[in-house]
């Protein structure tokens, strides 16, 4: 590749910076010129230095520096969209345009590669947000009229898992309304195998009724429950494991340690909810099921994350799905 080529799949806005690049007769100026073309008045002379620099490493070395001007340009048009609460209240036109504008063109199919990770990620945790906070998705999700607190996408995930699997016992941590423990046993049914045992605190009595449903009342970290769910295993049958209670570090911590050694080589351990306290939703939650897993992980190798279960983009358990692998 020429000095001074930008690999294609820096994308659309850093072609332009190449070309900007290519005509100018210093870096300097060329940068400066094209990059406020690319992000116009968004920028300021701190990146315009930043991207400066990464023009001169390029063409000093060859270099490919597409995520470093990425980084470079999301930090100058998320500064100021902060400082203008663009997303909030949009009061100046101008400027709520020019960032819809800009997050619009950072996914293009016509793009000739698919975007950066730094970019697929950007895209990816906006629309989390977007979907996580909004009080009329999850929350209002159902399951034969029975509300589920989960995301469409890993559902999918749980069926494809289910089929995989074929386990004969599904542990589920945290009921709620019981439609996540209907929707199991009704894939139960569908793959002809199956039982579903779920523990919450709280004995709701209107849940859903199913033969292969047991609801037990109690924590699931208490002796006494573990006890009654360990006893419904059947030797040498597939267990997999979901845990969905309470959501602090700690909770889920213990939780994985009692319910790892249920689970079955091959089979899952899922952690729910690994997208709270900032990775990406619910910035204000505090440490909870993605800090417990971390905790876990380093202290254990007989589980693996299975990064495949990423692969719709946006899952309320990222990392979350773990698969015992000895
Ligand atoms: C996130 S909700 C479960 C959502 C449900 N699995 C679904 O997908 O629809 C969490 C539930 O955990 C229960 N819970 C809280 N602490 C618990 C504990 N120590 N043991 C068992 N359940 C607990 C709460 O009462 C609540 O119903």
């Amino acid at each position: 590749m020429p000095r001074n080529a930008v690999p294609h799949r820096a994308g659309a806005g850093l072609r332009r910076l190449a070309g900007g690049v290519r005509r100018a007769r210093t870096v300097s100026a060329a940068a400066r010129a094209a990059v406020s073309r690319f992000i116009a008045p968004a920028v300021d002379a701190a990146t315009v230095r930043r991207v400066e620099h990464l023009v001169a490493q390029q063409r000093a070395t060859g270099q490919d520096i597409g995520s470093g001007v990425d980084e470079a340009v999301f930090d100058a048009v998320s500064l100021r969209a902060r400082r203008t609460r663009v997303g909030a209240s949009a009061t100046d036109d101008k400027w709520a345009k020019l960032f819809v504008e800009a997050f619009v063109n950072l996914y293009h199919d016509d793009l000739d590669s698919p975007p950066t990770p730094l970019v697929r990620k950007a895209i990816v945790d906006q629309f989390h947000r977007l979907y996580y906070h909004d009080r009329g998705t999850w929350r209002e999700t159902y399951w034969l009229g029975t509300r589920i607190w989960k995301c469409p996408l890993d559902l999918w995930l749980y069926q494809e898992m289910l089929h995989e699997v074929r386990p004969a016992l599904i542990v589920e941590t945290g009921t709620a309304f019981g439609g996540s423990a209907s929707y199991l046993a009704h894939l139960c049914d569908i793959v002809g195998k199956g039982a579903v045992v779920s523990i919450d605190v709280d004995d709701a009595g209107d849940r859903p009724k199913h033969q292969r449903v047991t609801y037990i009342h109690g924590s699931s970290t208490a002796p006494e429950v573990v006890a009654e769910v360990t006893g419904m295993i059947e030797s040498g049958e597939p267990v997999m494991v979901i845990l969905d209670s309470d959501h602090s570090e700690n909770h889920v911590y213990n939780e994985l340690n009692i319910y790892a050694d249920l689970v079955t080589v091959g089979s899952y351990l899922i952690v729910e909810d690994t997208n709270v306290n900032g990775h990406p939703a619910f910035p204000e939650h505090g440490p909870g099921p993605m800090e417990a897993l971390d905790r876990f992980l380093a202290e254990r190798n007989d589980f693996e994350i299975d990064e495949s279960k990423h692969k719709f983009h946006m899952t309320f358990n990222p990392r979350g799905v773990l698969r015992k692998v000895r």
